[in-house]
This record gives structure tokens, sequence and C-alpha cells, in this order.
């Protein structure tokens, strides 16, 4: 039952693809549909019947002009981005200091279309985000990943050294990091920015995760005008469908960053979806605090049984290890929970879902636990 995922076809060997496409299948998880979905660190939670209303609404105004492209410049959300970016981390924000995109995943591939490409370089730290290599490949840029340390956490002083060395023009720096759950602190990204002359995104689409007294990438802004911070719609907004994604930085950045996305990038239906929730954002965040302390509930009943959890602010849990995470993977499937096989050798990850679908995963591990499948490593 895997929905609208052709595997990869054998390809004339006339077509001129770009030699280093060649073969490759393209990203994403498996979607099956199964009674309990933890594998894509989406929201459990869908919109309230007032926020669909709204969001119906909103798309319904939209619809009497699609005869005509969308505002092109995107102004007013950016600007709705700008005042719920500003009120969640407490700094002033423009318009002009926000991008928007089609999820983060495109605000992040105009990152590297402005300031990666041919002759350049970008550098993360592993293990992270696996979108970051592809937007390398898709332009032309070179990748250079560093490790984490065991505790997954980004050694300053081994950051600076590297990005001393390779002299990147893109540094990714995931805040909370997928699929670890790791939050940097402030030191590491300032460090990191001092040793660099390229852009430093710390991509926070997992901000809203955080646990308290954890701080955002958002203050260090000022004076930095090289910094970009990245967020999402798609997490704590539960608006994974609506595909939205944007930034902050220095309007000089974001200036930069216009000019390489397609005219009417963002359509009129996608920018008024996008409005209405952000106009119903404390009823959508709502339940965050939630998710939570669902999280850490979660992360403390794995570590009771006796597995390794590593520590998180996002919406997922990294845990483990085992000998063969596959077959673990595939009892916890058998079972009707679908999780992300993903990260080092021997972890896998979970996402945070409702205390529900929370208890069904714990239930099924054990069952798989107590087979021959879930051996230690
Ligand atoms: C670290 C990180 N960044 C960015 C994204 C992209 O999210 P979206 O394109 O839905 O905004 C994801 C999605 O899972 C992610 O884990």
């Amino acid at each position: 039952m895997t929905a609208g995922q052709p595997g990869t076809r054998e390809r004339s060997s006339a077509l001129p693809i770009r030699p280093e496409l060649a073969g490759l299948s393209p990203y994403g998880a498996p979607q099956i549909d199964v009674p309990v979905v933890l594998n894509v660190n989406e929201n459990p939670y869908p919109p309230s019947a007032t926020v669909v209303a709204a969001i119906a609404a909103a798309a319904g105004d939209a619809a009497r002009t699609l005869n005509r492209y969308p505002e092109r410049e995107a102004l007013a959300l950016r600007a709705d981005l700008a005042a719920y970016l500003g009120a969640d981390t407490g700094v002033e924000l423009a318009p002009e200091q926000i991008w928007a995109a089609n999820g983060s995943n495109e605000v992040m591939l105009h990152l590297l279309q402005a300031f990666g490409g041919p002759g350049r370089t970008a550098v993360s730290f592993a293990p992270t985000y696996s979108m970051y290599p592809e937007y390398a490949r898709d332009t032309n840029t070179a990748w250079v990943a560093g490790r984490r340390a065991e505790d997954f956490t980004v050694d300053p002083a081994a950051a600076v050294a590297l990005v001393t060395e390779h002299r990147p023009s893109v540094v990714l720096l995931a805040s909370p990091n997928n699929p670890t759950g790791t939050a940097l602190p402030a030191e590491v990204v300032e460090a990191v920015y001092d040793a660099t002359e390229g852009v430093v995104v710390v991509d926070e689409a997992y901000g809203e995760f955080r646990r308290s007294g954890v701080p955002s990438a958002v203050q260090l802004l000022a004076g930095r005008p090289r910094l970009a911070v990245s967020r999402t719609m798609s997490k704590a907004f539960a608006l994974a469908g609506g595909r939205v994604g944007y930034l902050a930085a220095d309007p000089a950045l974001v200036d930069a960053l216009r000019v390489v996305r397609l005219p009417y990038h963002l359509s009129a239906v996608t920018q008024a979806v996008a409005r209405a929730a952000l106009a119903h954002a404390p009823e959508l965040l709502a339940r965050v605090a939630e998710l939570r302390a669902t999280r850490d509930r979660l992360a403390a009943d794995l570590a009771g049984r006796g597995h390794a959890v590593a520590e998180s602010d996002a919406n997922f849990v990294l845990f483990g290890r085992f000998a063969d995470r596959h077959a673990v993977w595939q009892g916890l499937l058998d079972r009707g929970v679908l999780i992300r096989e993903v990260g080092p050798e021997g972890w896998l990850r979970v996402s945070v879902g409702t205390p529900g679908e929370t208890a069904a995963f714990l239930a099924a591990l054990d069952e798989v636990v107590a087979t021959r499948a879930g051996e230690r490593a």
C-alpha cells in the first residue's frame, strides 16, 4: 500500500542527464498507509473546525482572482511572518528581513542557489538533515560534512577548524538538529560565524519545540549580515500540507534570494492559506506545549526501558542502539507503526504523536524487543 512512489525506472542511456544524477532515486520517506504514522515529524493534530473554516474562506477569496498572478513579493505574508517570529523570539523584525517560499526546503535551495554554486563549498555537521547534501548537489556546490561529537553536539573548536580549512560560502547548522534533536548553543553559531566569510544558516524547522531556556538564533541576527535563520510552518503550525517555510536575515541577504526565486513562486492560494493560519497562530500552536510534554515523557519511557536516547529539543526522539535496526523498523511496521530508519547505524527516529499513538508505538516496540529482531548493538 505504498502510494505514489514509482521506483526508479530503467532510464534510457540516451537521456543527457547530469552524470552525478544518473541512477539516483528521488528523496523521500516511504508514505505507507498504516494506523500509526510517526516517520516524518509531522504534527499529529489536524487543524480545528474553526481553523479549517478560516483557511477554506481564505482559499475561496483567493480563488476569485486566480486569473491573475499572485503578489510576487508576498509582502503581506512576510509582514505577518515578521510579526509572528518577532513575538516568538522577542526580536523586532521588518517584513524586508523575511523571505518565504514553498517549505523551508525551497528557502534553503534559494540560499544555495544564491550563495553556493560551482567552485564553492557548503559545510554542515553530520549526522544531520539528509536534504542538505541534495541542495548542494543540485546547485553544483561542493559538499563537506564534519562530524558531531558522540552526544551529537557540535564542538565549537572543531567547527571553527573545519570552516577555516574549507572556507565555505554556506554553512548549514540545524538547531534543533534532525535526526538527533540536538539544539546548538549560541556560542557555536557565534564561533562559526566569526570563523567564516560565508553565509551561516541556522535551520530552526523545529524551533518552537525547544525546551524553555534554549535560545533561538534569531536573537543573534543584529549586527550579523551573513546570518540567516530558517523556520517552517510545517511542524509547530501543523501546516505541512500547506508548504510554507521562511527565514529571517538582513534585508540585503533577502534581496539576494529574490534574484534566484522563480517569478510568482508562492501561489495566491499558498499565501492566503498561510496568512489565515498565522491569524490563528495561538490556536494552531496550542498543542506545542502538549507535544513537548509528550516528547519528554516518551524520552523518559524509552530510557526507562534501557534504550539509549538522544536529548531532544524537537518533536521526535532518536533512540537505539540495535544490532539490526531495519529488523526493528520492520517489526514495528508489521504491527502498524511506521517510524524512520535514519541517523547513525543502530539508531531509529520516532516522531512525537498523540498520547495514544505514542502508547501504541511503545507497546509495539516492547513486543519487537522481546523477539530476536530487537537485539541491542
Ligand atoms: C531540519 C529540517 N529542515 C527543514 C525541513 C523541511 O521542512 P519544510 O520544507 O516542510 O519546511 C525539515 C523537514 O523535515 C527538517 O527536518
